[in-house]
């Protein structure tokens, strides 16, 4: 086998062990709310640990891994060896954040006479190996035409950047004096917002650009849908701040916005559900639920998802594990995954069912067929992608093919 196959499907399996790990810490806390047990750890610590280690070792690494790989395709040359360090520097440390975020959260700790917050600087450590990802990007593809998978994974990549700016302002707004609640807040979100809507969903609409076959957009349509998301992740990140800190003024920007990502959304949900293979269509469904969620912004006054803190969870999952989750695996059944498509099957299956977990919680569900057993419910539901989790890193043998 290529030991470019070999150290793919490394860099592939040692995500799929942090997706399972982070999925399991999702679990814990899930069975902290409806048992009240979770070892002694604080529950935000508990959060925390589990979407660092989702972000940073399960969706980044696996996106750059297959971003190069598609590159490569596209430019018939080896990717630098500048950005095949990267991704595993970007796994490494994004292993290397859990058990800090876990114990301490964000909170610094004593090493003798220093005080240090070490979440906070493993974080920042593995923003330099996006840098090195990115400087790798441009080398590969300066010199080539910008086709529609390359306009995606430029998209992405802006948005990481710009991502990484909002998480170095928050370190500065403590030293600087501008540590105000309302600044700490854009930031944090600006992060948030720039990394899940932006760099992870131009990411994974890339991917599915490249694995499905071409036919529903014309070029002109392509371009419109991915401007009108541009536009809409650039102002839609307030939507995660609570809504008494936003102008009203701005508000309606925001709605405005969640227009133009709910007409984008639906752009991409049209080509993925009409030319993809079946598990791009399962993907194609969690846009088309993503696209809802805009939808209601835009036609509903008052509507702000921060504000209701389960349809918030919700929106959230439906976004990274339904849409993101299952892309990235679609992805991986194309290319670095072999004997997957039990795996992938059954993957599918538990991820719609802690999707459908999360409903009862929400505004959706009928106040009188409420109850207690709604947390047990979720709490059990969240053991499913574990397992399967599991049975992926320990019974999946590396595809024949070069991906
Ligand atoms: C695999 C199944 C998963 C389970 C069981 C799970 C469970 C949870 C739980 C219990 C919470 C806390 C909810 C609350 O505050 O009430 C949470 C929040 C969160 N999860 Fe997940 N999750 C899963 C998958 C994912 C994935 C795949 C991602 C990202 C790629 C993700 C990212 C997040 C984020 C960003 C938050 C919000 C953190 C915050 O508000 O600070 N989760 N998840």
């Amino acid at each position: 086998m290529h030991p470019d196959g070999i150290r793919d499907h490394l860099v592939w399996i040692a995500s799929v062990l942090a997706f399972t790990i982070a999925a399991a810490t999702g679990a814990l806390y899930r069975f902290g709310l409806a048992y009240g047990f979770t070892g002694g750890l604080d529950f935000t610590n508990v959060r925390h640990a589990h979407s660092h280690l989702m972000f940073f070792a399960w969706v980044t690494p696996a996106v750059f891994m297959f971003i190069s790989r598609r590159v490569e395709a596209l430019t018939t040359s080896s990717w630098p060896r500048l950005g095949q360090w990267a991704t595993v520097a970007a796994l490494v440390l994004g292993f290397a954040s859990y058990v800090p975020f876990l114990l301490f959260g964000y909170s610094p700790v004593s090493l003798g006479s220093i005080v240090l917050p070490p979440s906070v600087i493993v974080a920042g450590l593995n923003m330099i190996a996006w840098y090195a990802f990115m400087a790798g990007y441009v080398r590969q593809t300066r010199k080539i035409k910008r086709g529609r998978v390359l306009i995606l994974f430029d998209g992405a990549l802006m948005f990481l950047f710009l991502a990484s700016l909002g998480a170095w302002g928050i370190s500065l707004t403590v030293p600087t004096g501008n540590d105000s609640p309302l600044i700490s807040a854009a930031l944090t979100h600006l992060f948030l917002g720039f990394f899940s809507e932006g760099f992870i969903l131009l990411a994974v609409l890339g991917l599915a650009e490249s694995f499905t076959r071409p036919g529903v957009f014309g070029n002109r349509l392509f371009e419109t849908c991915v401007w009108l998301l541009i536009a809409g992740i650039s102002v839609t990140f307030l939507l995660g701040m609570p809504s008494a800190m936003v102008d009203p003024s701005a508000r309606w920007l925001v709605r405005i916005a969640s227009g133009f990502m709910a007409v984008g959304l639906t752009g991409f949900s049209v080509q993925m559900l009409r030319r993809g293979a079946h598990s791009w269509r399962i993907v194609g469904v969690f846009l088309v639920l993503k696209a809802v969620g805009f939808y209601a912004v835009l036609l509903t006054p008052g509507m702000w998802w921060s504000d209701y803190a389960a349809e918030r969870v919700l929106y959230f999952h439906l976004h990274l594990l339904g849409f993101t989750s299952l892309g990235i695996m679609a992805a991986a059944r194309e290319t670095v995954a072999g004997r997957t498509p039990d795996q992938i099957r059954w993957m599918t299956g538990a991820v719609v069912l802690v999707v459908l977990s999360l409903l009862p919680m929400t505004m959706f569900w009928p106040g009188p067929l409420k109850g207690a057993w709604m947390l047990k419910a979720a709490a059990w539901a969240a053991l499913g992608p574990v397992l399967v989790g599991f049975w992926m890193v320990l019974f999946q043998r590396p595809a024949l093919k070069k991906p």
